[in-house]
């Protein structure tokens, strides 16, 4: 009998390289991958807690899998990620079908476990996490992400990520040569270099290294052709970093900074570490070093003690900073958190209403944007089959602006130039120059 495992992933970017993790141990420990619940003899639901909306999808998901347990007793179901992080033992008393419970800094165990232990949670400090290099199971072929620092040590005062994820820790950066090394001699061509906060690379070290160091030094790679990276702290974006993304034409000229608020009360309580002046004159020396970087963000509507005046100033800073894209939320109270405990919580209803007069406003920067973009010639990396129109092949340009268009499934992994033809609200569509 061949075994197989299928894995539910929630959340971010950092929870999709996890569950490649995941799949790469059980991989290597003779396990087949399946798309299907049923077909599955171990369930893996790596978990998000940074939101209540993903907490509570997570906990549907798991009660539909008591049936399926009822049905499969061998079946063997894991819950890995941040609400394992943070709930730990608590699942087993609600889920008692759970088999094993392991964190973000743990999924090494899922080695020892799967061979067959009576272990039920790995959840404890892990002190060499950081150093290993796991098997990595990739979902694609072009583009690949690459672990460069875990946790966070920011304490933003809404955020669970501390808590689930740990303190800062840097992955030694020969290691992190030798993965991107081995990743484009395997033909892939674009990497993303990943953490909470990338900016503060380097700071636990023994060498004396930065992540402006650490992106030279991959960019010496032979057959690398693209280097992305997320997330960047605005307060650690330094003029050498921008130097660094000038100089280095195998940066993408694209830079996700969050900036949460655009008021400064509101910044302050939030222990962002910066005001709005601090963050506009960031982005005006990184518009002045790559005229045609694009900027994301991510916005949080309705922090404790937002007025009225607080949110004009967001709104303002949308209109001002004009973004390529945003990723904006609902304020939601998280456990542990410094904002549980603030005053002047928002209703829900003024929350969602903000939600929408922002996502409102953006579809029409973004849209202007795009639209602007008709008629240029691009460069784009092609990944794959267009996920919307399975006709069209599609890529990305060095901004991130996603392009469908026309072509050759040979071309898969190629660079092209590409005339954009028209400009649709969440893509572009072009023709092979
Ligand atoms: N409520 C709403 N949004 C949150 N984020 C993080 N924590 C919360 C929370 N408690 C958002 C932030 C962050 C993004 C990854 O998620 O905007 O940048
Ligand atoms: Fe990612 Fe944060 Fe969600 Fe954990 S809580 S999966 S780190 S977004």
């Amino acid at each position: 009998m061949n075994n197989k495992f299928h894995i539910h992933t929630f959340g971010c970017q950092m929870n999709v390289h996890d569950s490649e993790k995941i799949a790469g141990i059980l991989s290597e420990s003779g396990y087949g991958q399946t798309d299907s619940f049923r077909d599955a003899d171990v369930i893996v639901l790596n978990t998000c807690s940074i939101r209540q909306k993903a907490e509570q999808k997570f906990y549907s998901e798991l009660g539909r899998l008591k049936t399926i347990k009822k049905n499969n007793p061998d079946l063997k179901i894991a819950v890995a990620g941040c609400i394992a992080q943070q709930q730990g033992d608590a699942i087993f008393k609600k889920f008692p079908y759970v088999d094993f419970i392991f964190g973000p800094d743990n999924i090494d165990s899922l080695q020892t476990w799967i061979k067959g232990t009576t272990m039920q949670t790995s959840l404890k400090y892990n002190p060499g996490y950081h150093t290993k290099t796991l098997p990595v199971k990739r979902i694609g072929r072009v583009r690949a992400w690459v672990s460069i620092i875990y946790g966070c040590d920011n304490f933003c005062a809404y955020c669970v990520v501390p808590y689930t994820r740990g303190r800062e820790r840097s992955r030694p950066c020969k290691d992190i040569y030798d993965e991107v090394v081995s990743l484009t001699e395997q033909g892939f061509k674009e990497i993303t270099l990943l953490g909470q906060n990338v900016n503060s690379y380097g700071k636990n070290l023994p060498e004396k290294i930065d992540f402006s160091d650490l992106l030279r030094m991959i960019h010496e790679i032979k057959g690398l052709q693209r280097i992305r990276f997320v997330t960047s702290h605005p307060r650690d974006i330094s003029e050498k970093l921008i130097n660094t993304m000038r100089d280095l034409p195998k940066i993408c000229n694209h830079i996700h900074l969050p900036i949460q608020s655009g008021s400064d009360k509101i910044l302050a309580s939030m222990n962002r570490g910066y005001s709005y002046r601090d963050y506009k004159n960031k982005i005006d020396m990184l518009k002045a070093a790559i005229p045609d970087i694009a900027v994301t963000t991510d916005i949080i509507t309705g922090f404790p003690g937002e007025t009225d005046e607080d949110f004009r100033l967001t709104v303002n800073a949308l209109s001002e900073i004009e973004y390529d894209g945003i990723f904006a939320f609902k304020y939601s109270e998280r456990p542990d958190t410094k904002a549980l405990t603030l005053p002047d919580h928002i209703d829900e209803t003024t929350k969602s209403e903000r939600l929408s007069h922002i996502l409102k406003l953006q579809e029409v920067i973004t849209f202007k944007k795009n639209m602007k973009m008709e008629g240029q010639e691009l460069e784009i990396l092609v990944e794959g089959v267009s996920e919307t129109d399975n006709e069209n092949l599609t890529g990305r340009t060095l901004t991130n602006k996603i392009v469908n268009f026309s072509g050759d499934p040979n071309d898969v992994g190629n660079i092209l130039m590409i005339k954009v033809k028209e400009a649709r609200q969440h893509s572009l569509y072009g023709e092979k120059v």
